[in-house]
């Protein structure tokens, strides 16, 4: 609807520079600059690096999300930026722009947990969120479930990874099968061809013992160093490695967990609506599996399209959204950019 107001989003917390604008529910421009190439000989982000890409694409990419939705600056209503969590210097550039982008145009901010926004894009592909309803969240930095009652003043936390992320796990074991980085979409394509049933990795905190103390919390170090040994010892044997196999059993292991954990939540909680965000919403397996589990139980799963799971600037508008339709006041000119920003803080 026309009137509602016209909210644009800032993202800088990890290598995506991106750049959102949506009006109520509809996304109008999603401009993305990634430095993902430059990090890709290292094997994962180069925070130095990070920030500079930032610094030289904020300016280009504002300019082309603006032009996209064909609006200008003056037209915008507010300006939504993620504070936190991420990457310090990386954070800093995407506050900045905000701040100054605020003042030069006088409009209000709002600095934003860039978790929060993983869950609330998907409102821009399936509407309203019904609340409560259950989030699980998987990327690279993180993995969580959540309670979510008020998406626009807090969230619960039911559990999280204890050690390793989702995400991390992907790139970790794409590695050793030489396989590029970021290894989410690479074993997410390799598994395809490979027999899921073939090999039998652990599937971590789900023992009774393990479930008592950490029922919605999650493991993949030991996950991840199982696929390194039963990799070492086929090497070793001079057998060749069956990457498409080991790709779909170490999927498989991640999938079954993730999706088994997140169902239990909604069931125990009584909810029927489990929305999965990150850039792991963005694999296929993860996606068909939630269907399939939660269909016997009458739950309804939202997972937005892949380009919307992983970073991107619209995530952020979106959230920026929900909070001026909220009545959330907006945040100081002071806002901080803060790295370690606790997911029960949605706005600062
Ligand atoms: O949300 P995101 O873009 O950045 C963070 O906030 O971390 O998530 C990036 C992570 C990476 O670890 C990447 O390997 C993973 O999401 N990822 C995937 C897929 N696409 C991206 N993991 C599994 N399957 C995919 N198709
Ligand atoms: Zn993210």
């Amino acid at each position: 609807m026309a009137d509602e107001p016209l909210i644009l989003g800032i993202e800088t917390s990890c290598d995506e520079t991106g750049v959102g604008i949506v009006r109520g529910h509809t996304l109008l421009a999603d401009a993305l600059a990634s430095s993902v190439e430059e990090h890709a000989r290292f094997g994962g982000v180069v925070p130095e690096v990070a920030s500079r890409a930032h610094l030289e694409a904020i300016v280009p990419t504002m300019d082309r999300a603006l032009a996209e939705a064909g609006v200008t600056i003056a037209d915008i209503d507010a300006i939504a930026v993620t504070s936190g969590p991420g990457l310090a210097g990386a954070l800093l550039v995407g506050v900045a722009a905000a701040k100054g982008y605020a003042v030069a145009a006088e409009k209000p901010v709002y600095g934003v947990n860039h978790l929060a926004a993983h869950v609330a894009v998907d409102t821009l592909e399936h509407g309203p969120l019904p609340e409560p309803a259950i989030a699980l969240l998987v990327s690279g930095g993180h993995s969580s479930l959540l309670l979510v009652d008020d998406l626009a003043r807090g969230v619960t936390p039911l559990g999280a990874t204890i050690d390793d992320a989702a995400g991390e796990a992907f790139d970790k074991v794409a590695r050793l099968l030489g396989l590029p980085f970021p290894g989410g979409p690479p074993i997410d394509r390799e598994a395809r061809n490979g027999d899921p049933g073939s090999i039998h990795f652990p599937r971590g905190l789900t023992a009774p013992k393990d479930l008592a103390a950490h029922r919605y919390d999650f493991s993949f170090s030991g996950l991840k160093t199982a696929v390194a040994r039963w990799v070492e010892a086929r090497q070793r044997a001079g057998e060749p490695v069956p990457v498409a196999d080991v790709a779909a059993a170490f999927q498989e292991a991640v999938c079954d967990v993730l999706t088994a954990k997140a169902l239990d939540a909604c069931r125990a909680n009584g909810i029927e609506t489990l929305v999965v965000g990150g850039g792991v919403a963005a694999n296929s397996r993860l996606r068909a599996l939630a269907e399939q589990r939660a269909a016997k139980h009458g739950i309804r799963v939202r997972v937005p399209r892949p380009k919307l799971c992983t970073d991107n600037g619209a995530m952020v508008a979106a959230l920026g959204s929900h909070l001026v339709a909220a009545g959330v006041a907006p945040s100081r000119l002071d806002l901080p950019a803060d790295s370690a920003m606790p997911l029960t803080v949605v706005s600062v």
